[in-house]
């Protein structure tokens, strides 16, 4: 796992790595500003998607150890999602507040975007062991459950920027709506186990790793 784990630590830079090199060299095409702030835009909700791919895939394959690279994953959404935001911030509005605050009033796409980044940070923020043992598993899994939201957030940011061609956010959104949709199918299964007094608790609710120190 730690092999595994710092091979794909390595392939989430690629990107971020490929755009400085582009911007370095020139070689963005005729507007690398946009260029930058699309890519990084895209590799948010690319790390997003892939974060929230990790359960599934534990459920569908019986690989347990995957839910150690969730937070490495999470961490790199919140990295690109850093990016894009301070690309916009810095390139397209060059820090004038008044202008950003209208933009996030009058547009909505930046309205949602907003949204989406600022539920974004508390994640960020408690993904270390230390704020799992404070807040305790239930609350930590209840404030991690608004990734959720940020995914449909994020998908209605896609969507209403772009013009005309919605077929890339719609596969985005095909991608969520599976996703979520999944979870919702094990939820609704799992309800029924308890209700027939099936239901033996599985892995899903252990957050790895917490073992209490002694
Ligand atoms: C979780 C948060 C966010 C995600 C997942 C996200 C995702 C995206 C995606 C996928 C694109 C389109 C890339 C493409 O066209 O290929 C985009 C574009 C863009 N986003 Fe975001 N975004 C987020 C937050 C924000 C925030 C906070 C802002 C600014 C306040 C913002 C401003 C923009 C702008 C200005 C564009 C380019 C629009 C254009 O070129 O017409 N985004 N974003």
């Amino acid at each position: 796992m730690p092999l595994l784990k710092f091979v794909i630590f390595i392939l989430s830079l690629l990107p971020f790595a490929w755009y400085g090199w582009g911007a370095w060299h020139d070689t963005l095409g005729a507007n690398p500003i946009e260029a930058v702030t699309r890519g990084m835009g895209t590799w948010t909700l690319n790390f997003l998607l892939i974060t929230l791919a990790v359960t599934p895939l534990r459920k569908l394959t019986g690989w347990h150890a995957a839910l150690r690279l969730r937070r490495m994953l999470g961490l790199f959404t919140f990295f690109y999602a850093v990016l894009h935001l301070t690309s916009y911030l810095w390139f397209d509005q060059f820090f004038d507040w008044g202008e950003i605050a209208r933009d996030i009033l009058d547009r909505p796409f930046i309205t949602v975007g907003m949204a989406a980044f600022v539920l974004l940070i508390p994640l960020a923020a408690t993904s270390s062991n230390f704020a799992i043992r404070k807040l305790g598993g239930r609350r930590w899994q209840a404030l991690h459950r608004t990734v959720y939201a940020i995914g449909i957030l994020a998908v209605l940011h896609y969507s209403w920027l772009v013009k005309a061609d919605q077929s890339q956010p719609l596969l985005y959104g095909g991608i969520l709506v599976v996703l979520l949709g999944l979870r919702a199918w094990w939820r609704e299964v799992e309800r029924r186990e308890q209700l027939a007094g099936k239901y033996q608790p599985k892995i899903r609710n252990r957050i790895i790793p917490i073992q209490p120190r002694r």
